[in-house]
Parts: C-alpha cells; structure tokens; sequence
C-alpha cells in the first residue's frame, strides 16, 4: 500500500511493501488514490514520493508476472503523475529499479541518496522497461547513455546517475527530508520543462551509425537473446518517433519478449537462483536452519592458479588471510599476481586496496589460530591426504577445512582428520576471484553447521554458492563429461571441432566444447585418466585402443596431448593458435588429416552428421546425466542443476539451464531421441536413457517446478 502524510505545504506518500516496496497491484492502487489527494487537497503545494525503510522501490512484482494483472496498470500511474499540475519529487533511497526508476522518471525531481543505485534491469529477465522508461530514459539522457544501461541493465551508482543527468540532486543526509525542503521550494513554478516525455530526444548526428553500432554489438554478446535487440529497437523508436508512437513500439515489444519463452527462463533463472540457499541435507537436518559459523580468519593452502584466486576473493570479502605456498619461486610469483589482481580489484570499485589482510607463509604452523582453510594443492590425493592430517594436527579444534578439489572424494579425505564432521568441498571455478559459481560439496559426514558456513561465506564473497552431494565430480563437472564424450564420439564419425563448436555456439554457449577445452588445457583431464589407468599408449592398446572397461572409449583427447598439444598454453590443441597464449581458434588442417588417418586406421566409416545430431547428442547425453544426479540424491533439484550450469559453465541464461530447457522441449522428446541414438550407437556409452527420465515421462511430463514432488513420491514408493 501507500501511506500518505502532510509535512508543512507537502504532501508525503510512501511506499510500503516490504521487502523492496515492489510495485504490486494495492501499493499500485495506493498511489493513484494518495495522488488523487495531494492533488485535491488545497493546502498540500508539492508532493515527494519515497519508499519506507530507505528503500525506494525495487521495481514490478515478479510475482503478478504472467497472471491477469488487477489494480491500475502501470503507465497510466506513471502519466498521470508527470502530467499533476503540483510538483512531484521522487526521493530515491536504496534503489530505484526497474518499475521503481521508471515511476522516478514520471516525477518532475529526483533526489538521491549517495548510497543508492538506480538502473534499469528488465533486460536480464528477457524484458525491456515498458512502462515508458525505454522512452523516457534516451530523452533524459541521450542515446548512447540510455542504450549502455537499458540494454546491459547495469546498475548505476547516485554519483553516476548525477553525472549523467538521471537525477537533480545527491544527498548525504536524510533524503526523505532533503526532498521535502526541495518540493516546497519548488512549489507553485512552472513545470512545462519538468515533463519528460515532452522533451525531444537528443539525436547526435550520427544517430543512425550508433543505433546500428549498438545493435551489432548486443546481437555479437547476446548470444541468441533477444530482449537485448528488443531495447536497442526500443531505444530507436525514443530517438526516432514522437513520444506517443514511441511507447506504442515499447508496447509492441514487450507483447512480443512476455510472450517469448526466453523471459519465462530467465524469469525461472532468477527464481531459481534465491531457491538453491533453500536446501535440505538427506539426514534431514536442514541446513539453513542450522547457524552458519563466523568466520574472520582464513586459510588457503597451495597458491597455483586457484589457491590466488580464492585468496583474492577472500580478502575481498574483509577476511584476514593466511596464504601458504611451500615452493619458493612459486610463492614469489602468487605474490606479485594476487597483489595485482587486489590492485585491479581496488580500482574498479573505488576502494583502497587491502593489502595489510594478506599474510604469507612457507609452511602451515601459523595456521593454528584461523577459523577455516581451503586447500588447493595439487589435484593428487596422496598429497592431498597428508595436507589434511597436518591441518588437522595443526589448526585448532572447530577449524573448518575445505579442498577445491574437482572431484576428489571429500570422504576420504575427512576421513585423515580428527573431525570428519568439519570437512567439506568448496570446489571454485577459475579464475576464482571473477567466476560467480561454488559448489559447496557435503560428505556423507559433514555437519550441517559446517555446510552453512561454507555456503554464508561464499555468499559473504559474492558467489552464487550451491550445496551438492559427494559423488566423482560433483554435479557440474559430472555431467560434463558425458558432453565432452559425445563431441569426441562425434569426430570420430566425420564431425570436425569446427562443425560441432559451431552448432554448440549458436545455441548459445560463449565457447564450443573444443575451445572451451583448449582454454582449459587438455593436459588436466588427461592426468585424471592417467591416474585412473585409462590412458593406455595407442600403439600398443592394438583393437583395445577404442575400448575401456567393456565401454567405448574415444582416445582422441588422449592423443593430442600425447603430441604436446595441451590447448592454447602450447599453441596447439583442437585448433591452432599464432603462438602460445593467444586466444584466437583458427581451423588446423594438421589436425583434419590426423582424424582422417585415425578413421581409416580404425576402418570408421566417415558420415554427415547434421546440426540437430551434434546438438541433441552433446545436450541430451548431459541433461540425461542431469536426471541420474537427481536420482542419485547428488543435488536438491533440478533448480540447483540449472543454477550451476548457468552461472559456471555459460549455458545460456535465456534457455534456463538444462534441466528446464528438456521440460522446455519435452521429456518424451528427449526420452525419444536419446533411445534413438541409444539404437544407433548401442555402443557409446551415456546415450541410454535413465530411469528417473523414464518415470517422470511415465507420470506425463510434468512441468520442471513440479519435479521435485515426483521425485518424492517415487522415491517413498521404493
Ligand atoms: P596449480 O598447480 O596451479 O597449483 C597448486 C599449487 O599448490 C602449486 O603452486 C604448488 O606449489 C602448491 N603446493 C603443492 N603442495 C603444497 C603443499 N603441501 N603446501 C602448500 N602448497 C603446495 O593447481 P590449480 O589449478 O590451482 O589447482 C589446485 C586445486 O584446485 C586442484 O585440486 C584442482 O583440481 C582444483 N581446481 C582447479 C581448477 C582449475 O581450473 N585449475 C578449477 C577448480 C578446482
């Protein structure tokens, strides 16, 4: 709702729907009916409209999306507010987003607080701001300024809004009050310059070039979205059209994203997002209900390209850190590289950089007094093993101890220490301090409190951070690998990198699966399977050379780094690069001929394979290993699965991840298709379908929010 007061000559409304006065359908109705009175009421000259509890407003209720919206709509609000014949003062504490900058704009003054952030987000909910704000805002602004903010839905912080003009005023102290002194100083002058959807847009000359620009621009980054080329047409129609032609464009479309299953997966995205913190552990004991410890002082252990990462990342969150590194030469370096990426840190945010945090050590005695460590040694468990036992030797009782491990069994290794109970995965994804995603893996063993910790401090550090079972790569890299497995299968039968990269790109991941493995280096999952003896040498595995474990097996990878050729760090990997370290893929005839002759010497019979068999066979063959991590209890639900996938691997956001993109295109379809490739190549492992897909199709397909219910009652029916 809306409460509405009189302060001397004017008249207060405010906003008062907790948490971020979202602008549902009664605080809607709240403001038409207080404006009505301010503007009737004889003695109110001006009005300031402001948010309870130093929160504007947050923007639209995600809630009434996709419902029959009640109460008054938006846009006329907002129109019958700018055309009120009294001053109206937006007065923006906290934020203004969305809706919530939106309805500033329809004021004749906006006064912000200097903490505050205004921006306009709707673009990563495959929207665009259609109540007059991608109209509004290029008339405010100019073009160049309003294309950068609509159309990448950045926030801006009240010193950045002053300066480009969004609002009048900052303010330090109380806005409320500085907002009101402002409206009654105003009260009673002309406000026919105060109207923006009266101004005409400013047009730089060579308006055309930019729009088009921009257009290029978001199509090359957007990956396949299309509520950012929405706003880019949006924001022509502000630059181009009069005001009212202008927001019947905006209108047009918005019908088109709200109807578009892009806004429902980002939407779900979002949703899914705040519901992975909500997790259960499978004894029952619900985590988020079990406290989460403090933590001040941290450990890492092993300053390789992680270890620095994470120590930045730690720092950044105001932690006091000890970081150990044992090999001299390589502590000399994490040094000088983690005091760079703090500095760059610093920069960017407008912060000293805290290098009196950072402590640095040979060895682990000063350990003793931290709260928590993160180990990131070599990805070798009998060295792994004996970090643990010297931690826990160490460190003093109640110490959480972490690993980075990618897949290591986080069991066993609590298994070295005194309590088990303190041990838990916190696997980071590289580069550490930038990548948003943690896997926070529970043991068998782990307490409750101590999953909570981990998963309050990597929120304390910014990180999207998800709770998953102990099992051989956890949940992303786990289905990873069916994936990595079929490209590989795919070369095999006449695919190139080129083609299947291609197909994977379009769909919209920022990298195809062999770029994506020449950044990473060959060499890593090579030295996995090393160490699981499946690597056999080719010239003398004979007709076992393509069969592991009574499985087929594509040696290619294997191949390669037999060559050297680990990925871009030598120059050489799936494609060739001008030197080592550049990152610009280009197609290696060295390698076409090098399938060529593996084909032939295999007697492999060369076929064209099409887009949709590259495409369905990759993302089914993960998806269907989604389904069994679901089975095997390995993640909450197929939310977690979808969070992960989007914020670490770059499944494209505007799909929702892979589990809500099989509901998207059906269970029986996926179903169908993996039984087909199943028939086809009986061989390849991972193509036959699992028996959770199987049961959820059997119970008709429900939708993905409906799966979890499913997945109990199959499971009490066991
Ligand atoms: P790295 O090889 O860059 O660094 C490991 C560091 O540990 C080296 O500097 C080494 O000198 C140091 N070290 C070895 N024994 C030590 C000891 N006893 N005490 C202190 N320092 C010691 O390795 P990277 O890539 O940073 O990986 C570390 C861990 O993180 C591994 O378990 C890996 O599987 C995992 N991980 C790696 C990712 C990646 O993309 N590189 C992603 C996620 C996890």
């Amino acid at each position: 709702m809306a409460q509405f007061s009189v302060s001397g000559s004017v008249g207060l409304i405010t906003l008062q729907n907790a948490p971020v006065n979202a602008l549902s359908a009664w605080v809607r109705q709240g403001i038409v009916d207080m404006m009505e009175r301010a503007l009737r009421e004889p003695e109110v000259k001006s009005v300031v409209i402001c948010g309870q509890k130093g929160t504007f407003c947050g923007g639209a209720d995600i809630k009434e999306f996709g419902t029959n919206m009640t109460g008054p709509p938006l846009i006329p609000m907002i129109h019958a507010i700018e055309a009120a014949a009294k001053p109206v003062v937006a007065a923006i504490e906290g934020v203004a987003l969305g809706g919530g900058l939106e309805l500033a704009l329809g004021c004749h003054y906006r006064i912000a607080h200097s903490k505050a952030k205004l921006g306009l987000p709707e673009v990563t909910l495959g929207l665009l701001p259609a109540a007059g704000g991608s109209q509004r805002l290029p008339r405010l602004i100019g073009v160049p300024a309003a294309l950068d903010l609509i159309t990448t839905g950045r926030h801006v912080t009240a010193a950045e809004a002053l300066l480009l003009g969004i609002v009048d005023q900052v303010t330090d102290h109380n806005t409320v009050d500085a907002a009101v002194k402002f409206a009654s100083s105003v009260a009673g002058q002309s406000l026919d310059a105060r109207r923006i959807s009266t101004f005409p847009c400013p047009r730089p000359a060579d308006v055309d070039a930019l729009l088009e620009g921009a257009m290029w621009k978001v199509r090359r980054i957007a990956r396949g979205a299309i509520a950012p080329v929405a706003c880019v047409q949006a924001v022509r129609a502000a630059a181009t059209l009069p005001y009212a032609q202008g927001m019947e464009r905006e209108k047009e479309l918005m019908a088109t994203l709200f109807t578009s299953g892009q806004a429902r997966a980002l939407q779900y995205c979002f949703f899914a997002q705040r519901a992975v913190g909500r997790w259960s552990m499978p004894s029952g004991d619900r985590w988020d209900t079990s406290e989460p410890r403090p933590v001040h002082k941290a450990a890492v252990i092993g300053l390789g390209t992680m270890g620095s990462g994470i120590s930045v990342a730690l720092v950044q969150a105001g932690l006091s850190v000890v970081a150990v590194e044992t090999h001299e030469k390589q502590l000399m370096e994490a040094k000088q590289a983690i005091t760079g990426m703090l500095e760059r840190g610093a920069k960017r945010r407008g912060v000293k950089p805290a290098f009196d945090k950072i402590r640095y050590s040979h060895n682990i005695q000063p350990l003793a007094d931290v709260d928590l460590v993160i180990e990131a040694v070599f990805e070798d468990m009998a060295l792994k093993e004996k970090v643990f036992q010297q931690l826990s030797a160490v460190c003093k009782p109640g110490t959480y101890l972490c690993t980075n491990t990618s897949g290591l069994d986080i069991d066993h290794l609590a298994a070295q220490t005194r309590n088990p109970e303190l041990v838990v995965g916190m696997h980071f994804f590289a580069p550490a301090h930038v990548m948003e995603l943690l896997e926070v893996v529970y043991g068998p063993r782990s307490s409750p409190q101590a999953v909570a910790t981990a998963m309050q401090l990597g929120k304390k550090m910014g990180k999207v951070s998800v709770a998953v079972g102990n099992c051989r790569g956890f949940v992303g890299n786990r289905m990873l690998k069916p994936y990595l497995e079929q490209a590989s299968f795919l070369l095999e039968e006449g695919a190139t990198p080129e083609l299947v990269d291609g197909v994977l790109e379009e769909f919209g991941f920022a990298m195809g699966v062999f770029r994506m493995s020449d950044l990473s280096g060959l060499d890593v999952g090579w030295r996995v399977r090393q160490a699981d003896g499946l690597v056999v040498p080719h010239a003398t595995a004979g007709r076992q050379a393509r069969v592991r474990r009574g499985c087929r097996y594509s040696p290619l990878g294997d191949l390669l780094c037999e060559q050297g050729r680990f990925g871009q760090k030598t120059g050489r990997g799936w494609y060739r690069y001008d030197k080592p370290g550049s990152h610009l893929a280009k197609p290696d005839p060295w390698l076409h001929s090098f399938l060529e002759e593996y084909r032939a010497r295999h007697g492999l019979v060369v076929r064209r394979i099409d887009h949709q068999e590259v495409l369905e066979r990759c993302l089914y063959a993960l998806i269907n290993e989604g389904f069994r991590i679901l089975e095997d209890g390995i993640a909450a639900g197929p939310e977690d699965i979808d969070v992960i996938y989007v914020s670490g691997y770059s499944w494209p956001r505007h799909r929702g991840g892979p589990m809500f993109y099989a509901s998207i295109v059906g269970l029986t379809k996926v179903l169908e298709r993996l039984e087909h490739y199943h028939r086809a190549h009986p061989d390849v492992p991972n193509l036959q379908p699992c028996s959770l897909l199987r049961k959820l199709v059997a119970s008709g397909s429900p939708p993905v929010n409906k799966w979890r219910e499913v997945m109990k009652t199959l499971h009490s029916q066991l």
